[in-house]
């Protein structure tokens, strides 16, 4: 993933004072950097500054020990080069579960709410590797949440890139699924509806703010600024 965001994310992150944090809001815990933090002095900013959520790439050890017996809710990502092995054999999803989500549960466990299976396993610059591999591998990991018995407690889901989506008009409402991708999606979103999980899409408006002259401002920000607010069949969108 990009450095970049997790920077930036973590700059945002200390300048909000803790009184006026969304409640939803969360942020992504990134490990590829040149002064990587103590994982419990992180706990400690994201407590201070009552973020109740993150989301880690990997089940990285030292991570989930220092957030057991918090009550942060945790996404936890399986890294896209094991999408393979995880669709092939349920036993490997078997082992993963056991190894990166039941061994840290229990008491004073830690708080799991998501698998994340990939990671933007359908970016158009993948070539198509993930896009029959993705579905099947989440299939197994919720087979082996279902028999750990906490399936119920931890849904699966794929973050998507915002690629997997097209709109010939800009206009939301005549967005569709790539076309390459129209079944895939069609079985992920049957999926994730049966099982109640969430959609997830990865959105970098910063990068649309900053990559695109033009782009208007309000769009990159959440604050329902709405001087440049679109209007779609009366639906009015004010950010990206
Ligand atoms: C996803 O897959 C691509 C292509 O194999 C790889 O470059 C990237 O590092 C992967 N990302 C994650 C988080 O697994
Ligand atoms: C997760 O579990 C597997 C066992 O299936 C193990 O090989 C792996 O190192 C564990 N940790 C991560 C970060 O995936
Ligand atoms: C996708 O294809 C392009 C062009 O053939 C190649 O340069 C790139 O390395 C490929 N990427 C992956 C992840 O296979």
């Amino acid at each position: 993933m990009l450095q970049a965001q997790v920077f930036l994310w973590a700059y945002i992150l200390l300048f909000f004072p803790a009184s006026i944090v969304a409640q939803g809001l969360g942020v992504n815990w990134g490990v590829i950097a040149s002064h990587p933090l103590d994982p419990k002095i992180v706990v400690n900013m994201l407590k201070d500054n009552g973020i109740k959520k993150v989301k880690l790439f990997h089940a990285e050890h030292d991570i989930l020990t220092a957030l057991s017996g918090t009550d942060i809710e945790v996404m936890v990502g399986i890294p896209n080069h094991s999408l393979e092995s995880l669709s092939e054999k349920y036993s490997v999803a078997q082992a993963w579960v056991k190894a990166n989500i039941t061994a840290y549960m229990g008491k004073k466990g830690v708080n799991f709410k998501y698998v994340a299976v990939g990671n933007e396993p359908f970016l158009a610059a993948y070539n198509g590797t993930y896009n029959d591999l993705t579905l099947p591998a989440m299939k197994n990991i919720l087979k082996a949440l279902n028999e750990a018995g906490v399936g119920k407690d931890i849904k699966v889901s794929t973050p998507l890139n915002g690629d997997v989506y097209i709109t010939p008009t800009y206009k939301p409402s005549d967005g569709i699924f790539r076309h390459d991708l129209a079944d895939i999606m069609n079985g992920i979103c049957e999926f994730l509806h049966k099982n109640n999980a969430a959609f997830i899409v990865n959105i970098y408006p910063f990068l649309n703010l900053y990559q695109n002259p033009g782009f208007p401002e309000p769009y990159a920000f959440f604050d329902n600024d709405d001087s440049n607010s679109m209007d779609d069949h009366g639906v009015k969108y004010c950010s990206v």
